[in-house]
């Protein structure tokens, strides 16, 4: 059955744990379909592992339309959320519009993905009057990378504690459909989750949350350039890859490959 804001709003009320992992192309999203993951997150991460950009900044429009695009081609009943990515929502509220309108017509997007709290408020509410579904995602916004003097985990004192109380209230107030809280202490993660009547997606955030988001190629063991302490690798597809790329090598340079049968 065909996933829909909606239903990740039902999982939530029946305390069901919702399934999220980010993807970029095709053959990826058809897998994750049939793994009957519950949402997928075309994410501006696509910048740093699939365009091994530093990190999200220099990611673009076009990038995210052809990403999304390529995802919705392979899935049936997966939901589709697409990242807005930096500077498309910041400028103003018409731009805002605009750009989420471009992710569902052009990337075929279900949800669109916005960072930050009350300051994008005035942006959550005119995309959803759009009739746009919006996940929001606050804590670790990669997106103020500059402005957070790196990646660290937010929440931590008494007052960024009830900044994010804060930030996850008025997103929801603005009608955002989920919020994703990213680099959050889990006992915070906790309190915000029971707090909030939509569904919250951590990364970084423990397991008190209604569900989870992790990098496709982190969980697959595929990306070493940094690996942060939340993740799991449920595959170490890397190293299968490499030892499948030198076995080609290799089967190449001896002549074995191709053989009569694969031949015509
Ligand atoms: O772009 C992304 O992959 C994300 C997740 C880390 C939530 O925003």
């Amino acid at each position: 059955m065909k996933k829909t804001v909606i239903t990740m709003q039902e999982m939530k009320q029946k305390g069901e744990k919702i399934s999220m992992l980010t993807c970029y192309d095709y053959s990826t999203a058809k897998l994750m379909e049939e793994a009957e993951i519950d949402m997928i997150l075309v994410g501006d991460s696509l910048g740093n592992t699939m365009l091994g950009y530093e990190n999200t900044l220099q990611v673009t429009m076009e990038d995210m339309i052809s990403h999304s695009a390529a995802v919705s081609r392979g899935i049936i009943d997966t939901l589709l959320v697409c990242d807005m990515p930096f500077m498309s929502y910041q400028v103003s509220v018409e731009d805002a519009v605009r750009n989420a309108g471009r992710l569902v017509q052009e990337g075929h997007a279900e949800v669109v993905k916005l960072e930050g709290g009350v300051e994008v408020c005035p942006q959550i509410e005119a995309i959803v009057k759009a009739s746009i579904p919006v996940c929001a995602h606050i804590g670790l916004t990669p997106q103020s990378i500059n402005a957070m003097g790196g990646y660290k985990i937010q929440g931590r004192t008494k007052a960024a504690a009830k900044k994010l109380m804060e930030d996850a209230l008025a997103v929801q107030k603005a009608g955002a459909s989920m919020v994703v809280l990213e680099g959050v202490p889990a006992k915070l993660a906790k309190e915000v989750t029971e707090k909030l009547d939509i569904p919250t997606i951590g990364i970084g955030a423990g397991s008190g949350t209604d569900g989870q988001v992790l990098v496709e190629q982190d969980m697959l063991g595929m990306f070493d350039d940094y690996v942060p302490k939340f993740v799991r690798q449920f595959a170490d597809a890397g190293t299968m890859m490499i030892n499948a790329f030198a076995k080609y090598k290799k089967e190449v340079s001896e002549g074995t490959f191709p053989n009569e049968e694969e031949s015509y």
